[in-house]
């Protein structure tokens, strides 16, 4: 049985071949619609959440599947104390597959070592968020035509952010990247990484203006101060609106630039720029749900005919 903790579960080959399978979902929708009748999907969110459960959610019934699931640990039985070990195995009975997000890093991992199904991170704090991971592939993959030979600036909160971290993890794969990561002195990236790109000798630069690096982008992926992540409230409110990425800095950026952002936006982008056809954030929420859809079918061991045509 497989599970989805990080996106480094996937080769480079395997996440082509699932990169594939979506862009084959995304063209022939229909051959799709019964691929997982029968089947459930249960989503244990233990952390508020709307575009990724939603995501998952639509996914499923896609496969004309269903779902089942509760999204705040308030109304599930954590709230009695129930331990995560104890909720997998009972969910295991209830469903095929379970998509789990919690506030504390490592335990969709726990949930996976005592699971009868198979278990993806739906994002485990401040860690990793391995199927926005894949999300952002597939768009830069779909809209690029290739993943890699490019250099990508991640602005906003790089300390927290756990998409910024997961997509780190997952370029560093790939030939010819380059880093520029742009954020505040207190929301550097965190040394973990840093020492990591070093050791694999990937060049990389951290800055404060996003101004100054905005020509020589390829791909711009903008993120949300993490709130929720914060020990104090006043570090928050001087750091939450450090960036705003608007019209006037578009001016800036290369014809072909794309902006991506895992959403959900504050303050560090600009309504105006929506309008932009370098603007793509939206159109990755509808590569999620395709990535997703190929995701379970991958998880599951269901292969619909036809796809490798
Ligand atoms: C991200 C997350 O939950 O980490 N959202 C998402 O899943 N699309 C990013 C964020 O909350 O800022």
């Amino acid at each position: 049985m497989r599970h989805l903790m990080s996106p480094l579960d996937f080769s480079v080959e395997e996440l082509d071949t699932l990169f594939r399978l979506a862009n084959d979902i995304e063209q022939h929708r229909g051959r799709y619609a019964h691929a997982c009748d029968g089947l459930k999907l249960a989503t244990c969110f233990y952390e508020p959440s709307t575009r990724t459960r939603l995501s998952f959610e639509s996914a499923m019934l896609n496969l004309g599947g269903s779902v089942i699931g509760f999204s705040d640990a308030g109304s599930s039985s954590a709230s009695k104390g129930e331990s995560v070990a104890d909720t997998i195995r009972v969910v295991s009975c209830f469903a095929d597959i379970c998509a789990m997000r919690h506030p504390k890093e490592g335990a969709p991992m726990v949930a996976a070592q005592f699971s009868g199904i198979p278990v993806i991170n739906a994002g485990d704090g401040g860690h990793q968020h391995p199927t926005q991971t894949l999300t952002d592939l597939l768009t830069i993959r779909s809209l690029k035509g290739r993943l890699g030979n490019f250099t990508i600036g991640l602005c906003g909160d790089l300390k927290f952010g756990r998409t910024v971290h997961s997509l780190i993890n997952a370029l560093v794969r790939y030939e010819g990247i380059r880093f520029v990561f742009i954020s505040p002195e207190e929301l550097r990236i965190p040394d973990y990484l840093i020492d990591m790109l070093k050791e694999k000798n990937i060049p990389y630069r951290e800055v404060i203006s996003l101004d100054d690096v905005m020509p020589e982008l390829d791909l711009l992926y903008m993120t949300r101060v993490q709130k929720e992540r914060f020990f104090n409230e006043e570090d928050y409110v001087r750091l939450k609106d450090f960036y705003n990425l608007d019209k006037a800095k578009m001016e800036r950026a290369r014809e072909d630039m794309l902006i991506l952002h895992p959403l959900p936006r504050v303050n560090e982008i600009s309504v105006e720029v929506d309008s932009d056809p370098r603007a793509v954030y939206f159109k990755q929420v509808q590569y999620g749900v395709y990535v997703r859809m190929a995701l379970i079918l991958t998880l599951l061991g269901i292969s619909v005919r036809g796809n490798d045509e």
